[in-house]
């Protein structure tokens, strides 16, 4: 675990608008500044952020947090490799390997890592530096993605008992089953998660006798195959430079690209793209290049790759390799300049799929131009889609308006975001967010109301917080706050609309006198019969109101 001293004081530090705007382009509104949602689709910003109060928030999604929690949200890291990375960007250094969720596991699979790597600069790897050799892959080249070789002969379980690691880890992983180990005589390519760990491996036969000729870990308590891209850990932030990324098939594909200069690539583990998968991409570009084979299955999981990724709102090429060519092989055998060309000569989805649908038949042809339409009815950027609509109008030679009439009829339910009405807030909360985000007025109230003033128990909470420390931060009060507080006042906290201090003291006194009076309703009810005791109470509240309505704050310091 990160001490929690390490912890506030890396929140102390950061500036949430310089890490938010390393991903998202925001711009200055008022004191806040605001974007288009990096959480969920919009096309009109309601994703905001305060320097002030250290905390962003979306009024479309409601999706709320501190910086902290953007990069756990955003990278899909675990909260000590957020904090970590945070840290490290602010010049600190903390050491999060303990109180990781899962440790052993992450630990077990480093070691194996090591083991295959080890194997593969020893006499026991020959074999598969040889075949490494044929591919011409250059190891020295791929340092970062740790290739290793398990050989024919084993020894990784030799290897883990030395290491004190016990065999119950290596069977959850998938590393040995029935007591033997799983991967033999196959190169292995560590697959690692974005922040870095090990999660599983992939292996490649080093000879056509080696069956399966790939072999992947088993979905493990840390893996699963669904939502990891091989090489993404190493090249996201080359692709979030580019603004571009090559989706290739298979692991030796994209470690060919990678040793030649093409360090923009990410891979599914050899099955076909999922909708995680496609969504993981798009956090780290808005333009995809599809670079798979050339055979049938190559342009098969093409096809349908491409509606995920336009679904997930990135702009898709793809890169038509001749029959039979995988881009692995394109460069092994020298023609790295006809790779590049291709590449470059990519063609948008829409020329893609035409060209590759066979359609022999009306039929066929009916269906694929639904499909297109399908497909574009789910671009959202409006002029995008726009063009599209008119250049299938113009292939098809069908009427913008029969297009946009099948692209309604086609509209599936988009999970739309539920705009939840915010219900109006109750006097007590208005005063708290009033007080949240003007601490000056803490004094003011605190001369007029005690904490039981507030009947809600989390508005109570809050308040006392505020007066135990006027300058305790909105992430605290929010951290020792629960969920429905978040849902409450998050909203108009981010709003910050201004109010006076004349507007505060009256808004503070006529709270305060409902609550008198709620009181004496209480008193008189419990001496009801009883004249004297009833007058006691009334005099009594008359006096309090009188006194509150007469209150001067002239001794109270007046805030700028
Ligand atoms: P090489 O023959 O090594 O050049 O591989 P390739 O990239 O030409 O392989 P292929 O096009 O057949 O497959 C692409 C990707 O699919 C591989 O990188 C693997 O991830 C996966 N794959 C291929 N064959 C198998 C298999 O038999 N089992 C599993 N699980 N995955 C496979
Ligand atoms: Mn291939």
């Amino acid at each position: 675990m990160i001490e929690k001293e390490k912890i506030e004081e890396v929140k102390r530090l950061v500036d949430i608008v310089g890490v938010i705007s390393q991903y998202v382009q925001l711009r200055k509104m008022g004191k806040n500044y605001r974007a288009l949602c990096p959480f969920h689709h919009e096309t009109e910003p309601s994703f905001y952020v305060s320097p002030e109060k250290r905390m962003f928030y979306c009024f479309g999604c409601k999706k709320s947090g501190n910086a902290i929690s953007f990069l756990m949200e955003y990278e899909k890291l675990d909260f000590p490799a957020a904090v970590k990375k945070l840290a490290h960007s602010v010049g600190l250094e903390i050491d999060t390997s303990h109180g990781l969720k899962h440790k052993e596991l992450y630990d077990t699979n480093e070691s194996a890592a090591q083991y295959y790597s080890l194997c593969l600069t020893r006499e026991v790897g020959k074999r598969g530096k040889q075949y490494l050799l044929e591919r011409k892959t250059d190891i020295n080249r791929l340092k970062e993605f740790h290739l290793g070789y398990a050989p024919t002969s084993g020894g990784l379980i030799t290897y883990m008992r030395q290491k004190g690691i016990s065999s119950d880890c290596l069977n959850k992983l998938g590393l040995i089953s029935n007591g033997r180990e799983v991967f033999r005589a196959r190169i292995i390519f560590p697959i690692f998660n974005l922040s870095g760990r090990v999660i599983g491996f992939g292996g490649r036969g080093i000879d056509d006798n080696i069956k399966p000729k790939y072999l992947n870990s088993p979905e493990s308590p840390i893996f699963k195959k669904g939502d990891v891209l091989y090489g993404l850990f190493q090249t996201r932030e080359n692709i979030r430079q580019h603004n571009d990324a090559i989706l290739v098939e298979g692991y030796f594909d994209l470690l060919s690209l990678y040793q030649h200069g093409f360090n923009y690539c990410a891979a599914p583990l050899g099955t076909s793209l999922t909708e995680n998968q496609s969504s993981l991409i798009a956090r780290y570009t808005k333009r995809v290049n599809i670079l798979f084979d050339g055979d049938l299955s190559g342009i098969k999981a093409a096809l349908r790759a491409i509606g995920l990724l336009i679904n997930s709102q990135v702009d898709v090429f793809v890169t038509a390799l001749p029959d039979e060519q995988d881009p692995d092989a394109l460069i092994r055998e020298g023609d790295e300049e006809k790779l590049r060309k291709a590449v470059k000569d990519a063609v948008d989805f829409f020329h893609f799929y035409r060209r590759m649908v066979k359609t022999d038949t009306v039929e066929q042809e009916v269906t694929l131009i639904k499909d297109l339409i399908q497909m574009i009815s789910t671009i959202r950027d409006p002029i995008r889609q726009d063009r599209y609509i008119k250049y299938a109008a113009h292939v098809f030679d069908i009427t913008e308006d029969k297009i946009k009439k099948e692209m309604r009829a086609d509209e599936v339910e988009k999970p739309v975001i539920k705009k939840q009405r915010e219900t109006k807030l109750t006097e007590g909360e208005q005063l708290i967010i009033w007080l949240i985000s003007y601490r000056e007025f803490v004094s003011l109230a605190r001369e007029v109301l005690s904490s039981d003033d507030f009947e809600d128990k989390n508005l109570k909470k809050i308040y006392e917080l505020l007066c135990k420390d006027d300058k305790i931060s909105v992430d605290e009060i929010m951290e020792q706050s629960n969920e429905y507080v978040h849902e409450r006042l998050i909203g108009p906290l981010m709003r910050n609309e201004p109010i006076s201090q004349d507007g505060f003291t009256s808004a503070l006194i006529r709270y305060k006198l409902r609550v008198e009076d709620r009181k004496q309703e209480v008193e008189l009810a419990r001496v009801k019969g009883n004249e004297e005791a009833e007058e006691r109470v009334l005099r009594k509240h008359m006096e309090l109101k009188r006194k509150l309505t007469n209150l001067s704050w002239d001794h109270v310091q007046a805030p700028q």
